[in-house]
């Protein structure tokens, strides 16, 4: 095992996400993928990934697992009402093996869970700050954003 995964039951998350990967629509890689997640409400989220003949526009499994908890509501924040965080994920690939997300879904993940987040791994869950040091965030947009300015159209802008 990697790092404490205190309470959140890891066994649950592979086989979630080993049934949903048998829902992936992957005809062109033929290689299914399935995300399992589970939140600081303890709901458990689930997506696969969806392919397109457009390659580029494939989705990976953990993209469409945060997409669906969002518009479910089981994740994610609006101005006035705090919505649950994700806590764990854990990532089947098409034999049922833990796959360890890529580094655009790192970063997807991490929108939602934090470096707290723990990400499954063939050792066990990991902090996702370790498996994405010095991650881009809010705070660096809340540092650097430009003042707003008004806009004015006669200048083009
Ligand atoms: N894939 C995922 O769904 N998640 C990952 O973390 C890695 C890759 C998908 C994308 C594509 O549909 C297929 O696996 C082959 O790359």
């Amino acid at each position: 095992m990697g790092e404490m995964a205190d309470e959140i039951d890891v066994a649950q998350l592979r086989d979630t996400a080993k049934a949903v990967m048998t829902r992936a629509y992957a005809p062109y890689s033929r290689f299914s993928v399935g995300a399992a997640g589970i939140t600081s409400t303890g709901q458990i989220v689930s997506g696969a990934n969806v392919e397109n003949v457009s390659y580029g526009l494939g989705v990976c499994a953990e993209v469409s697992m945060v997409c669906s908890a969002v518009a479910a509501g089981a994740l994610g924040t609006t101005d006035d009402a705090p919505r649950p965080t994700l806590r764990a994920v854990s990532v089947s690939d098409g034999r049922g093996h833990v796959l360890t997300p890529c580094g655009r879904c790192r970063q997807v993940l991490r929108e939602f869970g934090g470096d707290d987040l723990l990400v499954d791994t063939a050792d066990g869950p990991r902090r996702l700050g370790t498996l994405l040091p010095d991650a881009f965030g809010p705070d660096h947009l809340r540092d650097a954003a430009r003042p707003a300015t008004a806009h004015r159209p006669e200048t083009g802008r």
